[in-house]
């Protein structure tokens, strides 16, 4: 059977930006995407698509409406395609067993029973969402139970690597589709029938195929191995702040080696996004149910480590500032997790916000793509009611400096690069001080004009270096 309707579950982050590439590289086959939320659906059918991600706009205009779909009519679509991507949400669980830890599967769980209740024919269901180890035969369970008589179902694996303000150029050019299926001639054939969707733009040397268990592990490990290397980078920026060094040269040095390899390297106020924390901490629980506690301990201590770096950093603003940032007025520039997206979802830049707003301070808050609601809507859900008047939310970033002590850099945008520092340091209150969370600025040309300058894994002030080791005297 070769695949010609695909039915995509799931309008997020992944589900949007994925099928709509698949509708654009293969125009034979007809591409419905649905979701449960009503509203995003409109949104996607309209001209302001529901997420910000460079290049998507382009695809979706040229393909929506030929073989592009959004729609909210589920059974239909699942009804009618040969191929379903199941692409919803896994947060972590916020109760019961595995709270703050295990994925909630609620989402895939509620869609495979849809699914069951609605086949009357063959189905190949492929899992895209981020899953634990061996969820696919959890999926199975709940399909066989369920099913018409006479319609069979097989899962597929198939992670997605997209990284968010990249999704298209990643999408269009992957270093590699992976896909886990059975090891059966059922299940080899379905992995040939995804295989061919992927073979209508990617080569098939660059597409892998393993069995379920590794796939799923897989995606988990990849996400694992990458904050890894962030909280590395951001351990030595602790040691670098201390001892003189600059984490930069200390990255392009090791990067250098091409068993290490320069990506990924960058230190910064932490890592943010929905994937790396909450990937991480399935991991670390899976661990532990499996009774691999040194194993747990080892992944846990990423998570750890970033936790630190956010708040090394939240403690060197208030610190910095006279160990009191109380009615302070402070410019937060940067509020989404990266740079080309809208995202806020675990943005370091949200627990900043929250230590300095629990220190008093009145926060002036612009991002380029973030809207207010939703900067507010953060704030708001960790904070008591009482601090809504001091958080303000600009639309550029001079107005949010104006009058302000200090400027966080908080994401590393582009035109925070650009802007006019000059301009900035006149509209003030003196001694004016920047922290970039991101060593993306000029810092000499910033102390230059006057600025107080600091950042991370790079002593910028004029204390000399402790040389008592194990004194934590300076920041
Ligand atoms: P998202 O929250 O942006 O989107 C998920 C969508 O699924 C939501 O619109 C929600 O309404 C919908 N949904 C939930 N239950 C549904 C149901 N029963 N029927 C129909 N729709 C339903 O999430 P996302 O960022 O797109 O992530 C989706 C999955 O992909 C997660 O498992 C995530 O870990 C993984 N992933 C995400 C990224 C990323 O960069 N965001 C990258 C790779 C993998
Ligand atoms: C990540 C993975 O990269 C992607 O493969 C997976 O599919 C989903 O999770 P994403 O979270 O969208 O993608 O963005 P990513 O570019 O990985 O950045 C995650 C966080 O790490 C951001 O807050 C980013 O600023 C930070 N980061 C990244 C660093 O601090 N330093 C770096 O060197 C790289």
């Amino acid at each position: 059977m070769v695949v010609k309707k695909i039915c995509g579950i799931g309008a997020g982050y992944v589900g949007g930006p994925t099928c709509s590439v698949i509708a654009l590289k293969c125009p034979d086959i007809q591409v419905t995407v649905v979701d449960v939320n009503h509203e995003k659906i409109a949104q996607w059918n309209s001209e302001k698509l529901p997420i910000y991600e460079p290049g998507l706009d382009e695809v979706v205009e040229k393909c929506r409406g030929r073989n592009l779909f959004f729609s909210t009519d589920m059974r239909l679509a699942i009804q009618e395609a040969d191929l379903i991507f199941i692409s919803v949400n896994t947060p972590t669980k916020t109760f019961g067993n595995g709270q703050g830890r295990a994925a909630d599967l609620k989402y895939v769980e509620n869609t495979a029973r849809i699914i069951a209740e609605v086949a009357t024919e063959d189905k190949i269901v492929v899992e895209k969402s981020t899953v634990p180890v061996r969820a696919a035969e959890s999926i199975l369970h709940i399909l066989r139970a369920n099913h018409k008589p006479g319609v069979s179902f097989q899962i597929l694996s198939n992670p997605e690597f997209l990284a968010e303000g990249t999704a298209i150029e990643n999408l269009v050019n992957p270093d590699r589709v992976l896909i886990g299926g059975h090891d059966s001639p059922e299940g080899r054939a379905a992995i040939e029938q995804l295989a061919q969707v992927y073979e209508h733009w990617i080569s098939r040397e660059k597409i892998f195929t393993t069995n379920t268990w590794s796939s799923e592990l897989s995606k988990l490990a990849a996400n694992a191995f990458l904050a890894q290397r962030i909280s590395s980078i951001n351990s030595l920026s602790a040691v670098c702040e201390v001892t003189g060094a600059d984490v930069s040269e200390v990255a392009s040095a090791i990067g250098l080696d091409s068993r290490i390899g320069s990506k990924f390297l960058q230190a910064s106020v932490g890592f943010g996004g929905s994937c790396f924390q909450k990937d991480l901490l399935n991991l670390v629980y899976i661990c532990e149910c499996l009774n691999l506690p040194q194993v747990a301990a080892y992944w846990q201590q990423v998570i750890d480590m970033n936790e630190y770096q956010k708040s090394r950093f939240s403690t060197k603003v208030i610190v910095s500032l006279f160990n009191t940032v109380t009615d302070k007025h402070i410019a937060i520039l940067g509020f989404a997790f990266k740079k080309n997206t809208g995202d806020t979802r675990d943005s370091p830049a949200i627990y900043v916000a929250k230590s300095l707003l629990d220190e008093g301070a009145v926060l002036h808050i612009y991002d380029p793509k973030v809207q207010e609601a939703l900067i507010m809507d953060n704030l708001m859900a960790c904070s008591d009611s009482h601090v809504k008047n001091r958080i303000h939310v600009y639309q550029d970033a001079y107005s949010a400096v104006e009058n302000t002590h200090a400027l966080v850099l908080c994401t590393e945008w582009d035109e925070f690069i650009e802007l006019d520092y000059e301009k900035i340091y006149s509209q003030m209150t003196k001694p004016a001080y920047i922290f970039d969370g991101r060593k993306i600025l000029d810092h000499t040309r910033l102390q230059n004009i006057g600025f107080i300058v600091q950042t991370i894994g790079k002593r910028l002030n004029r204390i000399p270096v402790s040389r008592t080791w194990g004194s934590s005297t300076q920041l």
